[in-house]
């Protein structure tokens, strides 16, 4: 089955966004999946963490960033206090990717990989309705900014994505391989709790 077309996936509640992201047959990633990876945390929570795609544990497990860049990303949640799995709304993230199925070998997203799941991403954002979102990594940024910029030029400064302030960042398996970006990335998610803190409840 052809994913539902935009005008369905625009009325879908969170269960039925659920179904249509399991049953996705719309691209070719759909052949060699073990899992589709919806995302996970709170359906209101106030901060919406966007990363690129599954690879094997994700695809394995059904979750998004169980693997290393996981720890690291988990780390540093922790750090400012914030949680996949429990908490107050306030405290609480909802983690997802741009690509909900695990390309292979983990390669980069392929241009009609992400045309065609970029709509999940954004009902996901509509539903969730975050009051900060983070994207990690380019095809997040490309996805969600339509910018091709290096996230070295995007980042330090708060975006916008249909009226929620974003943040860009570094993508977490990135900065296992780079520590001095490490402090950047940090950076960027003080200026996100920032932009949070500064809007109010
Ligand atoms: N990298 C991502 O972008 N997403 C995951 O879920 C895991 C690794």
């Amino acid at each position: 089955a052809p994913r539902p077309g935009l005008d369905r996936i625009a009325a879908m509640d969170w269960p039925q966004l659920q179904e249509a992201v399991a049953d996705c047959r719309a691209c070719k990633l759909c052949e060699g999946r073990k899992n589709t990876v919806f995302g996970v945390g709170h359906e209101r929570a106030h901060w919406m963490i966007v990363g690129e795609a599954p690879g094997q544990q994700e695809d394995q497990q059904g979750e998004p960033f169980v693997g290393q860049a996981g720890k690291l990303l988990d780390s540093m949640l922790r750090s400012l206090g914030l949680s996949r799995a429990e908490g107050p709304p306030e405290r609480q993230v909802f983690i997802a990717n741009t690509l909900k199925c695990r390309p292979p070998g983990n390669r980069n997203p392929e241009p009609e990989e992400l045309a065609q799941c970029e709509p999940f991403l954004q009902r996901q954002i509509a539903l969730v309705q975050p009051r900060i979102i983070l994207a990690m990594g380019r095809f997040a940024v490309q996805s969600l900014l339509r910018s091709n910029e290096p996230i070295g030029r995007l980042r330090g400064r708060v975006h916008e994505y249909q009226g929620v302030p974003l943040v860009v960042t570094y993508h977490p398996a990135y900065l296992l391989r780079n520590l001095v970006d490490k402090a950047r990335a940090w950076e960027d998610l003080c200026l996100a709790l920032d932009t949070l803190e500064r809007r109010g409840p």
